[in-house]
């Protein structure tokens, strides 16, 4: 299986799915990665591992439909067979789902339904909740809706900061992405 990793910044998520490959804790390759935005560190790492690469953002594009073609084009070229999505911060949409179907997945730093949208660790940060956690999740066209795969649960102490709450988001995502991309992956053999 060849996996293309999306991703709009730091790209922490596609290093630790790099680097679980690698370790053989994923059975399948790094295609490519994408990025919709060229400031994106996410690039840097593509390159560390030499991942081939492509950055365009939809503002570079006369429309959003050929920004998805070339989208599509780019995955096609790489032979994708799974998008795996780690924090890109665009909505995907008919054409790429169409040609993927329940081949994307996301990951999302809060217990879905709770707090989807762009900045969910703040808005569990200032909602004081006690529990928050980690969700693994197929893709559809919503925002953060899609069937759920996994979700681990995390506690929050009463003295964490906003920075300690994001740390421990991080390194539970760093282990639950790897651990369900493999699980979901192996089904789809088994069932096929
Ligand atoms: C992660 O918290 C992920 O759950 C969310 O965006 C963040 C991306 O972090 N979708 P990184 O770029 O992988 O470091």
């Amino acid at each position: 299986m060849r996996l293309a990793l999306f991703a709009s910044g730091n790209g922490s998520n596609v290093e630790s799915i790099i680097q679980a490959i690698i370790e053989g804790r994923i059975d399948a390759s790094v295609a490519c990665v994408f990025s919709d935005n060229p400031h994106a560190y996410v690039i840097e790492r593509a390159k560390k591992y030499e991942i081939p690469y492509f950055v365009c953002s939809p503002r570079q594009c006369a429309s959003r439909n050929k920004w998805e073609e070339l989208i599509l084009s780019f995955l096609e070229e790489q032979k994708v067979d799974w998008i795996i999505l780690a924090g890109f911060m665009r909505i995907i949409s008919e054409p790429i789902l169409k040609r993927y179907p329940r081949r994307i997945i996301n990951i999302h730093p809060s217990l879905l339904p709770d707090f989807p949208g762009k900045q969910s660790i703040v808005d569990v940060f200032e909602a004081k909740v006690k529990e928050t956690g980690v969700t693994v999740h197929y893709v559809d066209r919503g925002i953060d809706t899609g069937p759920i795969i996994a979700q681990e649960k995390l506690s929050i102490e009463r003295n964490w900061d906003l920075p300690t709450l994001e740390r421990k988001i991080h390194q539970i995502e760093h282990q639950l992405y790897p651990k369900v991309i493999q699980e979901v992956i192996q089904k789809e053999r088994f069932n096929s």
